[in-house]
């Protein structure tokens, strides 16, 4: 399967840091067997576009078409400025904005309603984790965060609250049995047409640790925060999957 690489940047950069990152991104060279995404804040979308040659994907997108929602970003409107892709459910909007995991699912139906692939979070808490409860609490999320979203185009994240911007990643055995157990909660719900979606890994992924986790059966990429804001840094994790995929 391709390999696939996100770049979260969530809330940073600017419109100097776009033109640092595709000065030095434009001198590396293309890798072929990735799909190589950046997500910046929306207000960079367009600059994003413009200063590189990257598939272009939004943080989130609202459920809705239009109408009286004040703050809230389209798909449509999204696919329009060019984005192919889209987050939803990141565990930071989950967190901080309640998002349910039924509100994820009308999301994604939402994203590709507007021929966007989604892309779907889901991940434990350290205490689910400690408890034993992290393979049912995923299963579970993802289960009811995929309902009625058809399987293509889809694209699982699996993103350990623990390990988002903590510095601690999950070892490869930790995260390639837990796409295991995603891969199964996949195939459970959408059989035989599961086989062509990509289940990525995210949580403090850098490019020391990229090679061993895309060596990983189950493991098909990675959704990168901290390590994304930095052209150099990203290409090599992207590299790495590159070469992991072949
Ligand atoms: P991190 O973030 O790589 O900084 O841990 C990953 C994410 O939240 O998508």
């Amino acid at each position: 399967m391709k390999g696939l690489v996100i770049a979260n940047w969530k809330m940073n950069a600017s419109l100097e840091a776009v033109r640092v990152f595709a000065e030095k991104w434009q001198h590396l060279p293309a890798l072929t067997n990735v799909d190589t995404v950046i997500c910046p804040p929306g207000p960079y979308l367009q600059a994003v576009k413009s200063a590189m040659a990257v598939e272009l994907g939004a943080q989130d997108a609202s459920a809705h078409v239009a109408g009286a929602y004040t703050g809230e970003v389209s798909a449509e409107m999204l696919r329009e400025l060019g984005c192919q892709w889209a987050i939803v459910g990141h565990s930071e909007r989950r967190a901080y904005h309640g998002e349910s995991s039924r509100a994820v699912a009308e999301k994604a139906m939402a994203v590709m309603s507007a021929g966007l692939c989604p892309v779907v979070c889901v991940g434990e808490t350290l205490v689910d984790r400690d408890q034993g409860r992290h393979e049912e609490v995923v299963a579970e999320q993802l289960k009811a965060s995929i309902a009625g979203v058809s399987p293509e185009p889809l694209v699982v994240a699996y993103e350990p609250v623990w390990a988002i911007g903590t510095g601690v990643t999950a070892t490869a055995e930790q995260a390639d049995g837990m796409h295991g157990v995603i891969r199964a909660c996949l195939n459970q719900v959408y059989g035989s047409e599961s086989f062509g979606i990509r289940v990525i890994y995210g949580g403090s992924v850098k490019p020391e640790n990229a090679g061993e986790l895309f060596v990983c059966e189950n493991i098909d990429g990675a959704l990168v925060g901290g390590a994304s804001l930095e052209a150099e840094s990203f290409w090599k994790i992207a590299q790495a999957a590159n070469a992991g995929s072949q």
